[in-house]
């Protein structure tokens, strides 16, 4: 290497020293003879002191323009604390070009204004940027955190194919016509799900695998079309077991990334009490506001939109101050986003009452919501009555709202939880049929193992989801190992022998050779990382990420592709 040094290394250790820096050119500063210069790379900034002696050179030193300059390192005269190298500067003996620069479509440094779609169509410029090299450095980071953890204890990475079968029963798949095998597709992975499971039955007892995962999923902030796991399974192992691994794992990430210790166990909460304190089950810890059920205390009520419930329950929180007319309107159109027109409250400031229903509240009923949400001070009360779905997920969408309004949530604050006891179904309107909450190869619960067809409404699974400050950040189950339970579920779903045969047989058979007990887990990394480096978008923590249609602006793919391309896989587009 030519360069003694990156941009980033020299301090006052290294006055007087000759050195040779290369790098970009981040900022040029005339002050009357003299030039100053910031060189970048991707480790710092080094300032560097150009003289007259060299003013030939000058029109080297453009923006983004690549050099290398050699020179002496000297004490800088005004001091810049913030960074390392900040106390010293170069004295430049030479400049030397290794690239020109064109003027770029926006400046390389922090906080720009630029548009996401600009930086996308030059995103190698974008990348060029510390804050945006930054996130990739702690993905790079995470990876290395998460492979030792592993490697210690004895795990083994294996690869598992991209092209696949599609089967049935998740997302939609992405599909990679087969030229080979005209008219036949192979489908891109959701996840490595039942590659693993197969591990298991060869012997591999502890696998893990950092891997690109696909999903022809509606794009949303924490959602991506291509993501990648951290996919684990365990043989010999329940649910506990892998709960165990991957809580000491997140841990461990969190530490290495943020040097943040969580010494606590993290908290572990059922489906249903995570759907009816939050109205979510991915619920932020970082605040309160749990949500009540008030249908007791007004449950003889004149207050119009209490009476005449039928269905309906009222379902409210308590926010610790006095909203202003404009936060309870932009609460008002969350309410109507979740399909909730009438979002009631009640001010209690002073021991005065206002609001649509506090200026209604009876003696009774207002001494019960101040024992009930322990008010003691300015509060505001929201309310809403709907059927108990409906209501819960809207309040915990108005709950997320406030949260995030109010600034309550801390950046830097870090809550786990892992939410258990998920139901087994879920009742898809789509195709007026039970379908598998998580997927088909979940065991389900103990104490509902007996009746899981036959009850499916209550039917609960051995799953567990990951939940970091309001994110879903991974999720896994036991599956079912006993082929007998696993034909029950089949038909529990309605899936007939002929679609069992064709999508599932190749995996099915492979149960009737000897597998363990085994359970496993997956967490979503751009996820992880996107909460660890505070970024608004999951866009943001990937290299080459997909803009909000699924288009990269840069190649412009997905593109189209030319007849002759199609003809060779006898493709014909409608
Ligand atoms: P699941 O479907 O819950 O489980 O996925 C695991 C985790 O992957 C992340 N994730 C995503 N991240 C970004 N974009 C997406 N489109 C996306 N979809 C999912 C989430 C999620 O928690 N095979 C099972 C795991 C198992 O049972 O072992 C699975 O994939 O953080």
């Amino acid at each position: 290497m030519v360069r003694t040094h990156t941009c980033g290394q020299l301090t006052l250790d290294n006055i007087n020293q000759e050195v040779i820096l290369q790098g970009w050119v981040a900022k040029v500063r005339k002050m009357g003879g003299l030039t100053f210069v910031d060189l970048r790379d991707r480790y710092g900034i080094t300032q560097l002191l150009i003289g007259e002696q060299l003013s030939s050179k000058l029109e080297l030193l453009k923006n983004e323009y690549v050099i290398q300059v050699s020179g002496k390192v000297i004490e800088r005269k005004s001091k810049n604390k913030d960074i390392l190298t900040g106390e010293i500067e170069i004295e430049v003996k030479d400049i030397v070009l290794i690239n020109k620069s064109e003027l770029t479509p926006f400046e390389i440094k922090d906080n720009i204004e630029s548009s996401e779609e600009t930086r996308l169509t030059f995103r190698y410029l974008d990348l060029r940027r510390k804050e945006v090299q930054n996130k990739l450095i702690m993905r790079s980071k995470m990876n290395y955190s998460i492979r030792n953890y592993f490697n210690d204890l004895d795990f083994i990475e294996i690869e598992t194919p991209v092209f696949g079968k599609s089967t049935p029963e998740g997302a939609r798949d992405f599909l990679v016509p087969s030229r080979l095998n005209p008219q036949k597709f192979y489908a891109l992975p959701q996840s490595p799900q039942l590659y693993k499971q197969l591990f298991m039955i060869a012997g591999f007892d502890k696998y893990f695998q950092i891997v690109k995962c696909f999903r022809d999923e509606d794009l949303r902030i924490d959602r991506q079309p291509e993501f990648t796991q951290l996919d684990m399974e365990m043989g010999f192992a329940t649910s506990q077991d892998v709960m165990e691994t991957i809580e000491k794992l997140v841990k461990k990430v969190i530490f290495d990334l943020k040097g943040v210790n969580i010494n606590e166990p993290i908290k572990v909460m059922s489906w249903q009490e995570s759907f009816e304190k939050y109205g979510n089950d991915k619920p932020d810890l970082r605040f309160g506001y749990e949500i009540h059920c008030l249908d007791e205390i007004f449950k003889n009520s004149q207050v119009p939109l209490f009476m005449n419930l039928e269905n309906k329950t009222i379902r409210s929180i308590c926010v610790n101050n006095l909203l202003s007319k404009k936060e309870l309107e932009n609460l008002l159109e969350t309410a109507k986003q979740n399909s909730v027109n009438i979002l009631g409250f009640a001010k209690y400031d002073n021991s005065e009452w206002s609001g649509s229903i506090g200026s209604k509240l009876n003696v009774q009923e207002k001494l019960s919501l101040i024992k009930n949400f322990d008010i003691k001070n300015e509060s505001t009360i929201l309310f809403v009555v709907d059927e108990y779905q409906k209501a819960l997920k809207a309040l915990g969408a108005i709950r997320s709202h406030v949260g995030k309004m109010q600034n309550l949530c801390d950046p830097n604050d870090y809550k786990l939880l892992w939410v258990v006891d998920f139901p087994l179904f879920e009742w898809s309107e789509e195709e007026n049929r039970y379908v598998a909450a998580h997927h088909p190869f979940t065991m389900p619960s103990d104490d509902t193992l007996d009746n899981f067809d036959t009850d499916k409404a209550n039917a609960k699974a051995k799953a567990y989801d990951i939940v970091l400050n309001g994110f879903e950040i991974g999720g896994g189950s036991q599956r079912i190992t006993d082929p007998s339970i696993q034909k029950r579920m089949f038909d529990a779903i309605e899936l007939s022998e002929n679609q069992i045969e064709q999508n599932f047989g190749w995996f099915v058979n492979a149960y009737k050779y000897g597998a363990p007990y085994h359970s496993g887990c997956a967490l979503g990394l751009d996820r992880i990382i996107m909460i660890l480096t505070g970024a608004e978008n999951i866009r943001e923590v990937i290299a080459f990420p997909k803009n909000s249609s699924g288009i990269d602006p840069m190649t412009n793919a997905p593109d189209l592709v030319t007849n002759a391309q199609l003809d060779e896989l006898k493709i014909k587009i409608k």
